[in-house]
């Protein structure tokens, strides 16, 4: 087995505080929320694969359309010699892209960053072991707090994809991208993938399905709260909800208990009750349209190059250029 550097950016001390804050900030909260990034432990991370594989969840298919058509014209465009892969996850789709600029000649380093260790490893050793003179120099962080700490030789491009910048609220997508910006020469690149507003019955069966694995992902979170602090979720009292928000136009998951309840969360010394019917907001999934995605770039330092979808219009791929010093 190949060896591959990975930089730790949170102890696991560190992570666990920074769950109980999570935690604390979003079950005493009038509406009660969670977010994210906490669904992605081991078994998370493998539900959410299986996600990709489910005939409802189309995003990732429509972004693999993307970048197999264009992921030629990204490598002519950047000449990138680094390719940093935020929330990369498994990092198969990069392989479209690590072909074409290996291919184009340009690329030396490969920089996937991702909170979820075991999905960066195992991405990490066979990335290495398939692209051989490519360094990869994996980044174990949360892409929120660690982009300063990136590696690797100019032009670098950063993709960002699989639709995930729709798991930030407004304020904090805007947050991230000036934090990309930041991070960035001018001339450097950002590669973004975006979910498209929709018929809604399409998604919502992207993020219900009839196998019930988004359930099972969406229920992981309690999971996760129950093994890292001593929680006692039940979780078959509770029950999965896919809500489309018309009005902000995004999916938003939810986790709805069945009836009145009590957890006991020891390990951030927490007592939380249900009303019957009351929910965790888990997720906002975004969609965006592409005049909305243009101007969040230029508000950020971007200028939007090319702007791609597949065949069926369902998903953008952004190519933009840092501007602006
Ligand atoms: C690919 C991480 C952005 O919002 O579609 C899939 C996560 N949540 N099904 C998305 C997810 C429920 C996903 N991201």
């Amino acid at each position: 087995m190949t060896e591959v550097d990975l930089d730790h950016h949170r102890s696991g001390d560190a992570v666990t505080a920074e769950l109980r804050a999570d935690v604390v900030a979003g079950l005493t909260a009038a509406q009660k929320w969670l977010p994210p990034k906490w669904f992605y432990d081991a078994d998370g991370s493998e539900l959410f694969e299986k996600i990709t594989q489910l005939p409802e969840y189309y995003p990732t298919r429509s972004e693999r359309e993307v970048l197999a058509a264009h992921a030629g014209d990204v490598a002519k465009l950047t000449e990138a010699h680094t390719l940093v892969e935020l929330g990369s996850g498994s990092s198969e789709k990069t392989r479209l892209l690590l072909d074409a600029l290996t291919g184009h000649g340009t690329l030396e380093a490969f920089v996937p960053l991702d909170v979820s260790e075991s999905a960066l490893a195992e991405a990490a050793e066979a990335i290495s072991k398939d692209y051989p003179g490519l360094a990869v120099r994996g980044v174990v962080g949360d892409f929120t707090q660690h982009l300063g700490l990136i590696p690797g030789g100019r032009p670098r491009v950063v993709a960002f994809l699989g639709g995930t910048i729709g798991n930030f609220l407004p304020a904090e997508r805007a947050a991230f991208l000036h934090s990309v910006r930041e991070v960035l020469d001018e001339g450097e690149w950002l590669l973004l993938g975006t979910d498209l507003v929709k018929d809604v019955r399409i998604l919502e069966r992207a993020y219900d399905d009839a196998a019930g694995v988004t359930a099972e992902f969406d229920k992981n979170v309690l999971r996760v709260l129950n093994a890292r602090l001593g929680a006692n979720f039940d979780l078959d009292e509770f029950e999965h909800v896919a809500h489309w928000d018309a009005g902000n136009e995004w999916i938003e998951m939810r986790l709805r208990a069945r009836r009145e309840l009590t957890v006991e969360i020891p390990g951030a010394d927490l007592t939380v009750t249900f009303a019957a019917g009351e929910h965790i907001r888990t997720e906002i999934s975004a969609k965006f349209r592409p005049s909305g995605v243009e101007a969040e770039l230029a508000a950020a330092g971007f200028a939007l190059e090319h702007w791609w979808t597949d065949s069926q219009q369902r998903f953008g791929v952004s190519l933009a250029k840092s501007v602006r010093g």
